[in-house]
């Protein structure tokens, strides 16, 4: 694939991963992003995942045509890209890799060797001149590893942004941008929002016509859509009005008391009401809603004096992830001492600028008048 006159594209696309990273489920599969650019001299960027190996070593030797490369640019360490560092430099063994130092003691503990005979160490601002184009490294810590960095191509205007601007899917699969890269975003980075708008600072001050992602297509137009939905998802901004209810049930009863009050609040007119089965959904999907809405219902049970496991488990996804300016709202079920809601907000409670509806829905064992009466409370307040 043609990028521009001199940059190529020879990543690959994996449909047979079960669980990427071990454990996002990629129905459409995940693409190894991996550019070369040719100039007088020649640079790689990134490998590819290791079960790829001889597709990503084709993909390169054709773009060589017989040539050699002088450089391998190392942007990011994770094994899904960095797995082929060791087989192309004993491939290629007049080439130089280039990469960050933390990346450098990365490639120590994973291949034993730190290559301190061939190696390029570079710091934020470096440059690298291939003869036509001049690559700027930029560091991104935490985007999302502490090596990760970034670099610009002044002559075609590109950046190789590593994780950044990534998306589930394979690059042979047609879909929505922003559905699988919001997942993405919110499964892998979501936790370093204040690391991806240091590098969104770093992005405005360049000129850029491509970004050229680890993951996902090549994006070439209309850049801002994409860059304003990063700085929404990384500055933990609303993207999208509406109200997020995520729950676990038992017996249904719960379920009941989510769905009738989702019903409530269409009834209502509230612009987009998402209803999560957290122990049936995609959980990185629940995830992504509740960072991409405003509000957030989390309906569940009682249980060993605590909450049901699949809630606790995506209260923790959203506290780890530094889930912050938002309404949540809490839906309990208890048939003898319920303590869900005390449990859910004791967890938020460390959460920056989150507001706590005062209506609580208590159900004790199944809907009744007094729960339903909480329900259109709850509903009035959410979407009054
Ligand atoms: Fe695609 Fe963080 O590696």
């Amino acid at each position: 694939m043609h990028i521009t006159d001199d940059i190529k594209y020879i990543g690959v696309n994996d449909h047979s991963t079960d669980l990427f990273e071990g454990q996002f489920d990629v129905p459409d599969g995940i693409a190894y992003n991996s550019y070369v650019i040719m100039d007088e001299k020649i640079a790689v960027t990134d490998t590819a995942d290791k079960s790829f190996a001889d597709e990503w070593f084709a993909n390169l030797e054709t773009v060589l045509g017989g040539k050699e490369p002088d450089y391998l640019i190392v942007h990011h360490m994770e094994p899904d890209h960095s797995a082929n560092i060791d087989a192309f430099l004993n491939k290629y063994p007049s080439a130089q890799v280039v990469a960050t130092m933390k990346a450098f003691n990365m490639m120590a503990n994973f291949f034993g060797n730190d290559y301190s005979d061939r190696r390029l160490v570079v710091n934020e601002g470096d440059t690298l001149c291939l003869g036509k184009h001049t690559l700027t490294f930029y560091t991104a810590p935490m985007v999302h590893w502490p090596e990760v960095m970034v670099s610009y191509d002044s002559t075609d205007k590109v950046v190789f942004s590593a994780d950044g601007f990534g998306k589930f899917g394979a690059l042979d699969v047609e879909q929505d941008w922003a559905c699988e890269a919001r997942r993405y975003y919110f499964g892998i980075v979501g936790k370093y929002g204040v690391q991806v708008q240091a590098l969104l600072k770093k992005l405005a001050t360049l000129d850029v016509e491509i970004i050229c992602p680890l993951h996902g297509p090549i994006l070439t137009e209309n850049l801002g859509y994409y860059i304003n939905l990063y700085d929404i998802w990384s500055s933990y901004g609303v993207e999208s009005e509406g109200i997020v209810i995520a729950y676990t049930s038992v017996y249904g009863n719960t379920k009941a008391a989510a769905e009738l009050l989702a019903e409530k609040l269409k009834a209502k007119g509230c612009p987009k009401v998402v209803l999560n089965d957290l122990a049936r959904c995609d959980m990185h999907e629940a995830i992504e809603d509740a960072f991409r809405y405003g509000k957030l219902v989390l309906a569940t049970t009682t249980y060993n004096g605590d909450i049901f496991p699949f809630m606790k488990d995506f209260i923790n996804h959203l506290t780890e992830r530094f889930y912050q300016n938002r309404t949540v709202a809490f839906v309990e079920n208890g048939s003898w001492g319920p303590v869900a809601a005390k449990m859910m907000r004791k967890m938020l409670e460390g959460s920056k600028n989150i507001t706590f509806a005062e209506n609580i829905v208590q159900i004790k064992s199944a809907l009744n008048e007094t729960s339903v009466a909480a329900i259109d409370a709850l509903c009035e307040e959410l979407c009054g």
